[in-house]
């Protein structure tokens, strides 16, 4: 059921899904401020929030006033600046902008209330609240991120749809085509959809937002009716949400909600293979509220003939188990990728990024243990040989096939001998 705010009226009480989404998107928030804060040592830090479906601002659960997602924002922010600021010399100015959008007038005017009663001024020129639809209002969120940050455009967009097509897609293809360093995080009601999914006019225009065709819709279903049934239709979703968006980089996890069967999916989109680390990161620490039907090594969300599908829960066993999977078929993608010449472990990280469930931390580990059982060659950039007791990567590294013994680098290339 939709969520209703009024001024008036005590908040909506929180569903168990949704304050695990709240959880996660906090714990997400805290990483990527912390991040930041240790790569640019920079004197100022700017950048832009939306939350594209805010809401009214809080919630309640049992008897306390929880925050919702605009919220969490800036509170995270204005931890995170007492946070930075600890311990550095020079002092360093924090240039947030947050922008809150919801379409109905309760929501927005229940948000401008809890907010004053939490100190947080409304008619702050870094806060913009704006009561219409998230479609109507992005393309003048978008100028004033680039007008604030022509360079990088460095944003977070929030995206809590109810359902699967309030947002279209080639908004979110906007979004990071034009904000080099934005992410999204966008919930996706697909169970829902592939419930409704029907070869039907009103259907076919509802998934228009998804840019799907009937001949779209038809092949779903066609997918739906298969042996393969609900899993190939998540996994045609997926690809389709991560091509029309022209992310580079998505995690394709779920809340399952204790209340019903649906899943929810919690999508995040980014054009960087380290931004997509830091969430699948907050996945594994927040074990339980995260879900996937795969395994977790390189064939995730892969078919299998099989059609049995394990439910992966980010666990010690997933742990154990991912580690195995991929020391098993690690091996021969490097075979693949190492054919003509050395590859970089950030290479190998972004090859694999979207095919796992491994933190790039996992991934290196499975790369130090390949290089104890002699099944590939570790170099330094420079082409030396790495010692046999390391214990950490650098992403400049160089992964070999044992048989290329000898390399050197020539002109920026590394090249046999
Ligand atoms: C799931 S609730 C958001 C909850 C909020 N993100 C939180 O967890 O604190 C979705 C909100 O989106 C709003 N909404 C629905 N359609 C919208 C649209 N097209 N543009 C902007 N807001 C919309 C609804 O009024 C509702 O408040």
């Amino acid at each position: 059921m939709p969520f209703n705010w009024h001024p008036n009226e005590p908040p909506p009480p929180i569903e168990p899904h949704s304050k695990a989404k709240l959880r996660v998107l906090r714990n997400y928030l805290r990483a990527y401020f912390d991040r930041l804060g240790t790569v640019y040592a920079r004197d100022e830090f700017k950048l832009d929030l939306v939350d594209g479906f805010a809401g009214g601002g809080t919630f309640l659960d049992g008897s306390e006033t929880i925050s919702g997602t605009p919220l969490i924002m800036l509170e995270e922010a204005r931890e995170a600046k007492t946070r930075l600021a600890h311990g550095r010399r020079k002092r360093i100015h924090f240039d947030f902008k947050f922008y809150f959008v919801d379409v109905k007038a309760a929501h927005t005017d229940h948000l401008r209330q809890a907010m004053a009663e939490r100190g947080y001024n409304a008619n702050d020129e870094a806060v913009v609240i704006r009561t219409g639809k998230f479609e109507d209002n992005v393309r003048t969120i978008l100028q004033e991120i680039k007008k604030r940050q022509p360079r990088a455009g460095r944003s977070l967009f929030l995206l809590d749809q109810f359902g699967y097509s309030q947002v279209a897609l080639r908004h979110v293809a906007d979004i990071l085509s034009e904000l080099p360093r934005a992410e999204v995080i966008l919930t996706f009601a697909a169970d829902a959809l592939i419930n409704f999914l029907r070869d039907r006019p009103e259907f076919v225009k509802a998934v228009a937002p998804l840019e799907m065709s009937d001949t779209d819709v038809r092949e779903l279903l066609d997918l739906k009716k298969s042996h393969g049934g609900k899993a190939l239709v998540q996994r045609a979703l997926r690809t389709r949400l991560r091509q029309v968006t022209a992310a580079k980089f998505d995690t394709p996890f779920f809340i399952r909600p204790t209340s019903s069967a649906r899943a929810l999916w919690f999508v995040h989109l980014s054009r960087h293979p380290t931004a997509r680390d830091v969430m699948v990161q907050r996945h594994w620490d927040l074990a339980n509220t995260f879900e996937h039907f795969g395994p977790g090594g390189l064939n995730m969300l892969g078919w299998d003939e099989r059609g049995d599908y394990p439910l992966f829960q980010f666990g010690d066993v997933e742990h154990k188990l991912v580690h195995e999977q991929l020391l098993a078929s690690v091996p021969a993608e490097i075979h693949a990728l190492a054919a003509e010449s050395p590859v970089t472990v950030d290479a190998i990280r972004h090859m694999l990024a979207n095919r796992t469930a491994a933190r790039f931390s996992d991934l290196d580990r499975v790369l130090l243990d390949l290089y104890k059982g002699r099944e590939v060659e570790i170099h330094l950039a420079n082409g030396n040989l790495r010692g046999s007791s390391t214990m950490h990567l650098n992403s400049t590294d160089l992964i070999a096939q044992p048989r290329q013994r000898s390399i050197f680098v020539r002109g920026g290339g590394v090249h046999e001998q």
